[in-house]
């Protein structure tokens, strides 16, 4: 049997949307209700923010992407990592902001720098330094006022070679590509459909091992947002709902692995590069809005 039809059946069992007792249901409520009953994966109402929920997160996006700003500013070769991680500590703090990655499960500090064939959760080093050629993911996630962002850009420092531009290009285009893949009332494997066909059809490959999620009220939640095609329909979409979108592209081979050292950096196994372009996104009736602008 089609994996996606027994998926289908083990969702229709999962009724994550309900009424609250004692409410009327909502024209919304209806209309998740109808889509469940269909065998929809919906998803649990705390996914589904209201309007000061959502200020919130765009209040903590702002200050996300003044951070990268500020780092795209000031990054050049010479510069140390731990120069990056201080630019965004600095500028976080001072706008009242906490960089949610800093203490996250342990993490040493405020800012991921993953450098070539660094995959992502690189950690920022007085020892590490920029150098011309170098192709570098900064992720960067905010905490202002218990609200939660998320947001990575690519940075070439100086002039690289022409393969390793045109990868960070075309991970650019497959945020871009998988994000207009996602629609109210479609559903969140749409997103990896469309990533993993535009990365193949440059020849690259997509890593499996981290993916894209719900964030806003918390760093990490539902829905897990996949980047590759999973044959499932993933959770349905419903205007309210946020999350990110990250994929991490390979020139080579999708296989990574965690060094041993330190616990958090990603590699990957055949040692050619890795780029990676994230955004946080709010759902809207026409389709995706960047949060993290
Ligand atoms: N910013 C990463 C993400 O996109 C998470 C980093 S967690 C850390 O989800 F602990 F490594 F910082
Ligand atoms: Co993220």
């Amino acid at each position: 049997m089609d994996l996606s039809i027994l998926k289908k059946m083990f969702n229709f069992r999962k009724k994550n949307w309900y009424v609250p007792k004692g409410q009327e249901p909502t024209a919304l409520d209806l209309k998740i209700l109808a889509h469940q009953n269909r065998g929809d994966l919906c998803p649990p109402r705390r996914l589904v923010l209201n309007q000061e929920q959502i200020e919130g997160i765009r209040r903590s996006a702002v200050i996300n992407t003044g951070v990268l700003d500020a780092v795209a500013e000031k990054i050049c070769a010479g510069m140390s990592t731990a120069e990056i991680d201080k630019i965004v500590y600095d500028y976080t703090i001072a706008h009242g902001a906490i960089p949610a990655d800093l203490g996250y499960e342990g993490y040493p500090k405020s800012v991921c720098t993953s450098i070539d064939d660094v995959v992502c959760h690189g950690i920022p080093s007085e020892d590490e330094i920029l150098e011309e050629g170098d192709i570098v993911n900064v992720d960067v996630s905010t905490i202002k006022d218990g609200y939660f962002s998320d947001a990575s850009r690519m940075f070439i420092i100086g002039k690289t070679t022409p393969q390793k531009e045109r990868l960070v290009r075309v991970t650019k285009e497959c945020l871009e590509i998988g994000a207009a893949a996602a629609k109210p009332w479609g559903h969140i494997g749409d997103v990896g459909k469309a990533i993993a066909q535009h990365a193949h059809k440059n020849g690259y490959s997509v890593v499996r091992e981290f993916c894209g999620h719900g964030v806003g009220l918390v760093f990490h939640d539902e829905p897990e947002v996949d980047h590759y095609d999973t044959h499932a329909d993933g959770m349905l979409l419903v205007p309210g709902m946020v999350f990110t979108i990250e994929p991490m592209i390979n020139m080579g081979k999708r296989h990574v692995f965690i060094d041993s050292d330190d616990n958090w950096t990603v590699c990957t196994e055949d040692g050619l590069p890795s780029a990676q372009w994230e955004h946080t996104f709010l759902v809207t009736e026409d389709g995706l809005e960047i949060l993290t602008q």
